[in-house]
């Protein structure tokens, strides 16, 4: 792996005007669960994959308190780990220029990146369903609303979840700001324009599957970058990269790092 490493950091090194594309993986190390990784969301729940939580809780209202249970302890206590800090450190120190995360659990924010297209949405955010308003939580607000959601559910149906959602100022129900399938992507052409002017493209942490976050890389190659992942397997990603560093974005992100200040000397 080293060699590997090595190689990568001397691209990033002499290069720099670099894009970091990062899906759940990168926070598996920060106790949030993956998707599709074995004891992932979607490998209990297999609609999922394609349909994404709200199908999963409409087909199993049963298991809802179990899951948003599961899902909001994870993402209030969910802090960065060195995956996620040494990207803001190579934003810091000129070598990449943005951030493009498929994850809604804010922890680029936590850990110091500062220019971050979240093309899935952010949990930590209320879109009001009727006037589109949007309004932040702190993490405590979210916990708070997450366990009061959770309590409702153990006693009465799903459908009457909006009854404890918030409410907007309009009076409409204010839903969680999480891209739903189907659902259109915000920042997707920005991101695509990142993705087509970088040199390198480090994608970081994802299967790869879903689109449209999966067409970034061939945005970047038909752009002239060099694409470097980092993954604990091999990804539907993998075939477009110039260096796959197989290992644990925690681990890997922190090597690299280290490798680009000693060829800064
Ligand atoms: N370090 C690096 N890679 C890891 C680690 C780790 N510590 N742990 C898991 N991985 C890799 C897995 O090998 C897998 O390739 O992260 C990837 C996780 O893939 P998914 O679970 O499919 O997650 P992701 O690619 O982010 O899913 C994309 O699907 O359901 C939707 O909206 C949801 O944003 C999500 C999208």
């Amino acid at each position: 792996m080293d060699k590997l490493v090595n190689s990568a950091a001397s691209f990033i090194k002499k290069m720099g005007n670099g894009v970091v594309l990062t899906g759940s993986g990168i926070s598996s190390e920060s106790g949030i669960a993956t998707y599709r990784d074995k004891g992932g969301l979607w490998d209990k729940y297999k609609e999922g994959s394609t349909g994404g939580i709200l199908t999963v809780l409409a087909n199993y209202p049963d298991d809802a308190p179990d899951i948003l249970s599961g899902f909001f302890e994870s993402l209030y206590h969910g802090k960065p780990n060195p995956g996620h800090v040494g990207i803001a450190e190579l934003e810091k120190e000129g070598f990449i220029n943005s951030v493009i995360t498929q994850n809604i659990d804010g922890l680029h924010y936590d850990a110091g990146s500062s220019n971050i297209y979240e093309l899935h949405g952010n949990i930590f955010r209320l879109k009001c369903m009727n006037c589109s308003k949007k309004t932040s939580l702190s993490k405590q607000q979210f916990y708070k609303m997450g366990n009061k959601i959770v309590d409702h559910l153990t006693k009465y149906s799903f459908e009457s979840i909006f009854d404890v959602l918030p409410k907007c100022s309009c009076k409409g129900v204010m839903r969680p700001d999480f891209v739903s399938f189907g659902e259109p992507v915000p920042d997707i052409l920005e991101a695509v324009k990142e993705a087509k002017s970088c040199k390198f493209m480090m994608i970081v942490g994802t299967s790869g599957v879903v689109y449209p976050a999966a067409s970034l890389p061939q945005h970047a190659k038909s752009g002239g970058a060099y694409i470097i992942e980092i993954n604990m397997e091999e990804s539907a990603l993998t075939k477009q990269a110039d260096i796959f560093i197989q290992g644990k974005a925690g681990e890997v992100i922190p090597k690299l790092i280290e490798k680009v200040r000693e060829k800064s000397i």
